[in-house]
């Protein structure tokens, strides 16, 4: 994982929360779940937004770990929803050169929800134009945990010496090991929280809150949070950007 030292560059990679469905929909007097179907256009229109802005990698919050606490008959609402709009999508993801890849555990997803994603994957990933990285069933906390299991067994089986470990055997774990790390982090729906994302990778990234409900988000308001990532001054610590 590196960092992007140049906000004026444009973001090489946007993290966003897409948060607000259920409000959306209960703002129109409709269940949680149709907030969700409209939710699922938001992302084509910032997919396609985000491979006009050259970004390099999006990453979208689509299911927590904590959201299994959700009823039932919503998380299978969501479940459906991901399995249809990995279907419906594909063909126009190839066509656009985006390659996609799930995050998070697998394990409880349904067989064939995993299937489509192992063959979405497959299919496109020789794409180079935009990676789009789909968090399902993903927690920060998990990810950080996976990292430091993986690297206690290979101490515990003689890979790795313990005394040799460096901050970057760790972060060669996580999920998003091989990517630069999120320059701009996006949360709609008001609340100003992480909500147990990216927690290793956000160290440093600029933090985007607007009150826009996930359905209503669309290329305007993603092109409004990349102009206000142009104006920050990225620091790491240091006095000056530049060094
Ligand atoms: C985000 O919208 C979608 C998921 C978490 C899956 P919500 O469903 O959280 O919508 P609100 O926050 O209740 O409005
Ligand atoms: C975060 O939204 C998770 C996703 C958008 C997938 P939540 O709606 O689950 O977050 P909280 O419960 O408000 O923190
Ligand atoms: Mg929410």
């Amino acid at each position: 994982m590196t960092d992007n030292p140049q906000s004026s560059a444009g973001p090489r990679h946007i993290a966003i929360v897409m948060d607000g469905n259920g409000r959306w929909a209960s703002q129109r007097g409709r269940p949680r779940t149709a907030g969700h179907h409209a939710g699922a256009k938001s992302v084509r229109a910032v997919v396609e937004h985000a491979v006009e802005l050259n970004v390099e990698v999006l990453t979208l919050f689509a299911f927590s770990s904590e959201n299994w606490q959700r009823p039932p008959t919503e998380v299978q609402v969501l479940m459906d929803l991901f399995l249809r709009t990995i279907r419906r999508e594909l063909a126009e993801l190839r066509k656009n050169g985006v390659r996609l890849k799930f995050i998070g555990n697998r394990d409880n997803l349904s067989g064939n929800l995993r299937s489509s994603m192992a063959q979405a994957e497959e299919l496109t990933a020789g794409n180079s134009r935009l990676e789009l990285v789909v968090a399902v069933d993903y927690g920060g906390r998990w990810d950080i945990f996976n990292a430091a299991r993986r690297l206690a067994l290979d101490c515990a089986e003689g890979r790795l010496d313990v005394q040799q470990l460096t901050e970057a055997d760790y972060a060669s774990r996580l999920s998003l090991a091989s990517h630069p790390a999120p320059d701009l982090f996006i949360r709609t729906g008001s609340e100003k929280r992480v909500s147990n994302f990216l927690l290793w990778d956000l160290a440093y990234s600029e933090l985007y809150f607007t009150d826009v409900l996930w359905p209503d988000f669309d290329a305007a308001c993603l092109q409004a949070a990349v102009e206000w990532y142009a104006g920050r001054n990225r620091r790491f610590g240091r006095v000056h950007a530049s060094g």
